[in-house]
């Protein structure tokens, strides 16, 4: 009874269901995995957690719905090399910047280059005239004109994506949008309004130059704590479809978490980014996306998309090796998904996530599926 009762629903794992206490919030966004905000990822003490239980220690480790790259970076933190695949071009950006192994001097000399650059940025009062209506829409004359000026320049840095990221942290922070609705702003915010996170009157954000400043000295501080703590191993960021890119393994693992269907728009939410750095958008392969709705046939082909990616990812895994899979399966989607897979599901375990914050907060359980080749 007590197996069956352990199949169907998962066994509830303590260790990996940290309170806030234990694992406070600096310990959760340590270093790079703060470089942007990102919905959906998790928590990297997770990943660190299984890399230790089920990959063989130094190995080589694959996530093919790699995200904002918590498993990469945990990965390089833990001494495994690590191959990431997303078919969302920013997260891609995201990514490497995060696992490039930078030479920290030269980044520091460019960063200081650049936080200089925007330091001496001038208003003069007229609106960018060569600005998108996206950008006209979302932000105030004077943020746009300062973002652009700042794309304008980091062109010509040899630290060009490590700036597309500083610039796509501080558009999204300048947008003209109230202060409890970043994630997922429907329409601009011109006037000010009576905040519901702060409890009283804000107004909407005029300026990006202080967000530059910020962001700028924020990221090479945090790129300098990484470079401090990663281990030997090497991180590679394959941009695409993971149901068809042929993968390069062979891999001791796999530590990943699929999108889940209809619930975060994995382009939409960086949408300020690829208006603002020209990134072409790949949704129509997003799987799960909201946009698709839940329908039988949308469910459909979630399943078997998913069921795609973890085929592919099983023809290049080493005989053995272990397929651990996060996920909230509420609509018990995942035996389906395992079956056309190919895996055969080992252990289920739950954990108890309590999130203090951002538009999921509140307490659920998750499950870790930890598979192997039928
Ligand atoms: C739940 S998120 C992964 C988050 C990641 N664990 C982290 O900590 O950042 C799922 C990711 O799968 C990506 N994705 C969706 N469909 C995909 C596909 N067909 N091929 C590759 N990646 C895909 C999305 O862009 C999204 O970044």
């Amino acid at each position: 009874m007590a197996a069956t009762q352990e199949a169907l629903y998962g066994r509830l794992d303590l260790a990996l269901s940290w309170s806030e206490a234990d694992l406070p919030e600096r310990e959760r966004t340590k270093h790079v995995h703060r470089l942007h905000p990102y919905l959906g990822k998790f928590v990297p003490q997770l990943v660190e957690e299984l890399l230790r239980r089920y990959v063989k220690p130094g190995g080589r480790v694959l996530d093919p719905f790699a995200g904002s790259g918590t498993t990469l970076v945990q990965s390089l933190e833990s001494g495994y090399d690590a191959v990431g695949v997303d078919v969302a071009p920013f997260n891609c950006l995201l990514m490497r910047v995060k696992t490039d192994d930078h030479d920290v001097d030269a980044l520091r000399r460019d960063l200081e280059a650049a936080r200089a650059g925007a330091e001496a940025l001038a208003w003069a009062g007229e609106p960018p005239s060569q600005a998108s209506a996206y950008v006209l829409e979302w932000y105030a004359p004077r943020a746009a004109s300062e973002l652009l000026a700042f794309r304008s320049s980091l062109e010509a840095s040899a630290s060009a994506d490590v700036l597309r990221v500083v610039l796509a942290r501080a558009a999204r922070s300048a947008r003209r949008t109230t202060h409890f609705d970043l994630d997922f702003p429907r329409i601009p915010q011109t006037e000010p309004y009576l905040c519901r996170k702060h409890r009283r009157v804000c107004r909407p954000v005029e300026e990006a130059r202080r967000f530059l400043l910020r962001y700028t000295r924020d990221t090479l501080a945090r790129i300098e704590a990484f470079a401090a703590v990663r281990r030997a191993g090497a991180a590679a960021v394959l941009h695409g479809d993971a149901r068809t890119l042929e993968l390069p393994g062979p891999f001791d693992g796999v530590i990943t978490s699929p999108p889940y269907p209809g619930l975060i728009d994995y382009h939409e939410q960086h949408r300020y980014a690829y208006e603002l750095l020209g990134l072409s958008q790949h949704g129509e392969h997003e799987l799960g996306r909201p946009a698709n709705g839940l329908s039988r046939a949308a469910l459909e082909t979630y399943v078997q998309g998913v069921a795609d990616v973890f085929a592919n990812a099983r023809r290049s895994l080493l005989p053995g090796a272990p397929v651990c899979v996060v996920v909230n399966d509420r609509r018990e989607l995942y035996p389906e998904i395992l079956r056309r897979a190919g895996l055969r599901l080992e252990t289920r375990l739950e954990r108890h996530v309590n999130r203090r914050t951002g538009f999921r907060a509140g307490e659920y359980f998750e499950s870790v599926l930890v598979c192997r080749a039928a």
